[in-house]
């Protein structure tokens, strides 16, 4: 009796010592070493491509608590857990609207998991991220300023939709001034006038705090050529203070008696030089396509899929918004010239327009016309401008397509370069009615609607491409990584070294060629996904734009 009692005991134990030894060295099978490696990898990467400085004691509008070692368990969590990346998608989004509804009903939402903790715990201090996420998918970028990257978040396995130096494409006046710079380098390069032409993507402007600009404007403002053209089309030119200006703000159209105080002050071109306001006068589109009387502008969604190096994809549904008041090009009311969002919150809301501006997704339904660039195209078909019924595909698309190439290529010295960041934007184009197109501003976090179903429902399609195109990304990589990590445990199983030592220049080479985002390892994107690919620096020479620039203008 005793004696069976003991053999039951020792063979439960023995099962229970089998059972963890399966967990332990089979399933995960050489977890000491994959952990060394993916420690060593987190650690390398993050010091050779984007490594902020850390701020953990910070607040985060998550709630989430920042550990240390998190990057360490979720790593190798994916790694012997190869559907949480290939198959499944992990992601969460702090902001409600469109976004997070679209995300919530495709993929694992890691948001119940995150508050989970807090309720058991009555803590915040266990208020953390999953293991299993993988896109992080947020309106504030915090995972990058508030946590140590490499660490607590942006980990291997990890994508996330946020670029922390986005702004020298989203502030206006950066737009701007990197504009200037690019083409003043172009002409250094010594291109051609068609390539300057080309390159230009705001319209033409003067800064007046340089000289020769300042010299070049006040010229033209004293030309017949200029007087003619104020006679006939009303204002030419828009000023504004050149930084830190925002929607709208600090912008005055150029009328006559505007002007007249311009000349004034700069003494007609005399003070050019002297006078170092960060003033600039940039062309007024005064002949805009209108619809219905109204100044149109259509919105261009595009990603940054990775900017090591820069892949970027642009959307083919498009929002078409029109101004709040009617157009008169020889109107004195600012609101007929300026058409943006700033002043149409404000004017909205002096009518008591009810605005959640906690929403991401302020309702302007009034201002949106149209989804599709194939309305604007039969328009044009019927004004008879243009005659080509495949005007989109052979010359908007494009020449929207070669703008934004400009303007990224305008910033690419300036922009993190890491294949675990990315961002979402949204390019304002305008059309003038001889079907010239400007770019005006470029956003991150773009406004997604919700206004009507179908609206919704194009948005909801837009957030799955997305995640597509991360996802494809990110399981390439995987892939590659996994690969590299096999080998290295070989290696320390077969050296019985420690990491350190058996790691070799080779090796480097190989970890830096992986983290280059590509898609490969048999992975695509899906075939009904509406991004098209418009720049990736990982083909060669005039591919990398689509054979949109040619090699005279690089
Ligand atoms: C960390 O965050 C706090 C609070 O937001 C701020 O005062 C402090 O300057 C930050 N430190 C670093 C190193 O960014
Ligand atoms: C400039 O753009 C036009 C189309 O808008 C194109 O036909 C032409 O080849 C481009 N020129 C250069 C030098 O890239």
């Amino acid at each position: 009796m005793f004696g069976k009692a003991i053999v039951l005991i020792v063979s439960i134990l023995s099962h229970l010592l089998i059972f963890k030894f399966i967990r332990t060295s089979l399933v995960y099978k050489n977890r000491q070493e994959v952990d060394q490696i993916l420690t060593y990898l987190n650690k390398y990467l993050t010091n050779t491509y984007y490594a902020p400085p850390a701020n953990h004691s910070a607040y985060n509008s998550i709630l989430v608590k920042p550990e240390f070692d998190y990057c360490k368990r979720s790593d190798l969590y994916k790694f012997y857990h190869p559907d949480v990346v290939m198959t499944d998608t992990y992601t969460f989004r702090e902001a409600k609207g469109v976004i997070r509804e679209a995300l919530r009903s495709s993929y694992f939402d890691c948001i119940p998991q995150m508050y989970f903790k807090l309720r058991n715990t009555q803590t915040l201090s266990k208020h953390v991220l999953p293991e299993q996420l993988t896109l992080p998918f947020t309106y504030y970028d915090q995972l990058v300023h508030k946590f140590k990257v490499g660490q607590a978040s942006l980990c291997l396995f990890q994508k996330y939709n946020h670029l922390p130096s986005r702004h020298v494409l989203s502030h206006k006046d950066n737009l701007m001034n990197n504009q200037y710079k690019y083409i003043d380098s172009l002409r250094e390069k010594g291109v051609d006038e068609e390539c300057i032409k080309n390159a230009t993507f705001i319209p033409k402007t003067y800064r007046l705090f340089q000289k020769q600009d300042c010299i070049e404007f006040f010229n033209y403002l004293n030309s017949q050529e200029y007087k003619d053209k104020i006679a006939e089309e009303g204002p030419q030119f828009i000023t504004k203070v050149g930084l830190e200006v925002h929607r709208g703000r600090g912008i005055k159209v150029l009328f006559p008696e505007e002007t007249k105080k311009l000349q004034e002050t700069y003494k007609n071109g005399k003070r050019c030089g002297a006078d170092q306001s960060l003033l600039v006068a940039q062309q007024y589109i005064g002949n805009p396509m209108l619809f219905n009387n109204h100044k149109i502008e259509f919105r261009i969604y595009w990603i940054l899929a990775s900017t090591n190096p820069i892949i970027a994809y642009a959307y083919d549904k498009t929002l078409i918004r029109r101004c709040i008041a009617p157009f008169d090009k020889f109107s004195l009311n600012k609101e007929a010239h300026v058409c943006n969002t700033a002043i149409v919150k404000s004017t909205l809301k002096q009518r008591g327009a009810d605005l959640d501006l906690d929403d991401e997704n302020a309702d302007e339904s009034e201002l949106f016309i149209d989804w599709k660039l194939d309305y604007l195209q039969d328009l044009l078909l019927q004004q008879g401008k243009i005659k080509d019924k495949k005007w989109l595909q052979n010359y908007l698309y494009p020449t929207v397509d070669r703008m934004i190439i400009h303007s990224i290529k305008s910033v690419e010295d300036q922009i993190t370069r890491d294949s675990r960041l990315a961002e979402f934007f949204a390019a304002d184009f305008i059309m003038t009615d001889d079907l010239k197109i400007h770019i005006m501003e470029i956003n991150y976090n773009p406004q997604t609607l919700k206004t009507t179903p179908a609206r919704e429902k194009q948005h909801t399609k837009m957030t799955q491409d997305m995640i597509d195109i991360q996802n494809a990304y990110l399981r390439s990589k995987y892939l590659r990584f996994k690969k590299i990590i096999l080998k290295l445990v070989a290696k320390m199983k077969k050296d019985f070294g420690l990491l350190d030592q058996i790691i070799t220049q080779k090796n480097i080479q190989e970890i830096n060629e992986a983290y280059k985002d590509k898609l490969d390892q048999g992975i695509k994107i899906n075939d009904d996904n509406l991004f098209r690919l418009i720049m990736d620096e990982n083909l060669p020479g005039t591919k990398k734009y689509k054979d949109l620039i040619q090699k005279k203008c690089l």
